[in-house]
């Protein structure tokens, strides 16, 4: 088991370059399937679950090839299985998004059942719905989805019963190559999708309407291919604003697009923070100052996103004041609290409502990560600590953000990997 050990005290200072999207890169790496031509997806970010999407799609028959460490060519010519295996949809959930492409490019489509995850159950039963609306049939049986569709998917509207990031993302490439035309009801409007839909525009589909809560999709006979330039994450980029919130510090990101997280940079301003931006970067600058507490709720965009709900957390654990901060998305995504509370931290979970009395100090303890975000979130608490901190099981932090002992030494922090039996 890998662990971090961070050395606290340390004012965040810096600049670091933000890297390519994960939640953006992972359907398109989907979406690859869609097409009977060469693709190039750029800005690709050096993660494990990047890793894990192209193992899945070597498994299925594409051919890949890296042109540069976030450059990858990828040609679905020579898919030759049509089955997502336990192994691979284990190592990660995403890999439900292989389903729509599938089906709708070859009529069949076989992915192991997605289980939960520490943050929830993480159910696709709306992502299910919505294809056998399409017309697909779907069987569930030895723990694989098997869907499977007579000649073409039909083209229907599908009102989804509660917005659904993956399900949109699903749905929209299933009916790329339906035939007729999709409404998508209740559709997610995160970044994401529009950085999707672009992409599928790109390579040949018709989506209209992404980032609006109805998305129209005229489907196509073919999606030839063709190049993509993933967008920048917004996540990690809002994951290093609250590192320097969190430790009275100052830092710019760049290759940054600040307009895909207006909320988060409210939410910060009305920390203290001065928050100052251009077309692709973002400054913001403590002057040394205590942060402020603040209170906010998670919702699906443009609202406060559930995947910064961890890092404002722990700047709410050492801001002056009382901040509630309540999760509506997932049924258990605090698992990071118990973690901050060993740290000095005093919050009290109430339901689905944090309320966190912000200290001085936390105190630098041995920690154990649970989840991607709530990672994040112990190394952000770390860094506003006194003294030293272990964290174990730090693989999931692997999974969501590119180089992160690089940007953090980039930051002035003390950060090492070690590795234990
Ligand atoms: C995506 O997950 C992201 N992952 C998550 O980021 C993010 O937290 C989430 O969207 C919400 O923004 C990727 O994009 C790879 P949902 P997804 O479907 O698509 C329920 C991270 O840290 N639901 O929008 O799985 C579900 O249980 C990750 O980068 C159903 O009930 O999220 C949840 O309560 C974590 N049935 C809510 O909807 C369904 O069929 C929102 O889930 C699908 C979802």
């Amino acid at each position: 088991m890998e662990r971090f050990v961070i050395q606290g005290n340390t004012r965040v200072h810096g600049e670091i370059a933000i890297s390519g999207s994960k939640n953006a890169a992972l359907p398109i790496l989907a979406a690859v399937l869609l097409c009977d031509g060469a693709t190039v997806v750029d800005n690709l970010p050096q993660l494990q679950d990047v890793a894990t999407s192209l193992e899945l799609l070597g498994s299925l028959g594409v051919e890949l090839g890296m042109a540069g460490t976030r450059r990858l060519e990828a040609n679905p010519r020579q898919v030759h299985s049509l089955t997502a295996p336990y192994e691979l949809v284990r190592k990660m959930r995403a890999s439900i998004l292989v389903l729509g492409p599938m089906l709708t490019r070859f009529g069949e489509a076989n992915v192991s059942f997605p289980g939960g995850c520490a943050i929830g159950s993480r159910p696709v039963d709306i992502h299910l719905q919505g294809l056998r609306a399409l017309g697909a049939s779907i069987e569930i049986e030895d723990g694989f989805i098997r869907a499977t569709v007579d000649g073409r998917l039909h083209g229907t509207t599908i009102c989804m019963p509660m917005v659904s990031v993956g399900a949109t993302e699903n749905l929209m490439m299933a009916a790329a190559l339906a035939k007729g035309t999709t409404r998508l009801e209740n559709a997610a409007c995160e970044p994401e999708i529009s950085d999707l839909a672009n992409c599928l525009n790109a390579w040949g589909a018709r989506v209209t309407g992404a980032g609006t809560q109805t998305i129209v999709i005229e489907g196509v006979e073919r999606m030839p291919g063709g190049y993509f330039r993933v967008m920048p994450d917004r996540i990690e980029t809002g994951t290093y604003l609250a590192a320097a919130a969190a430790t009275r510090g100052s830092i710019r990101v760049t290759d940054a697009d600040p307009s895909t997280l207006e909320q988060v940079l409210q939410t910060l301003r009305a920390t203290g923070a001065y928050v100052a931006l251009g077309a692709d970067w973002i400054s913001l600058d403590m002057q040394g100052r205590r942060p402020l507490a603040v209170d906010l709720v998670t919702a699906p965009y443009p609202g406060f996103p559930t995947d910064m709900q961890a890092q404002l957390t722990v700047v709410n654990a050492v801001a002056d004041g009382v901040g509630r901060v309540t999760e509506t998305i997932f049924e258990n995504r605090f698992m990071q609290i118990q973690e901050l509370r060993r740290m000095g931290a005093d919050i009290v979970i109430d339901a689905n409502t944090a309320t966190v009395k912000g200290v001085n100090r936390l105190k630098g303890t041995r920690v154990l990560a649970s989840d991607l975000r709530a990672s994040a979130s112990l190394i952000i608490a770390a860094l506003a600590a006194d003294g030293e901190t272990c964290i174990d099981d730090i693989h999931y932090v692997d999974r969501g953000y590119e180089c992160i002992e690089a940007k953090l030494h980039q930051l002035g922090v003390q950060i090492i990997r070690m590795t234990s039996e």
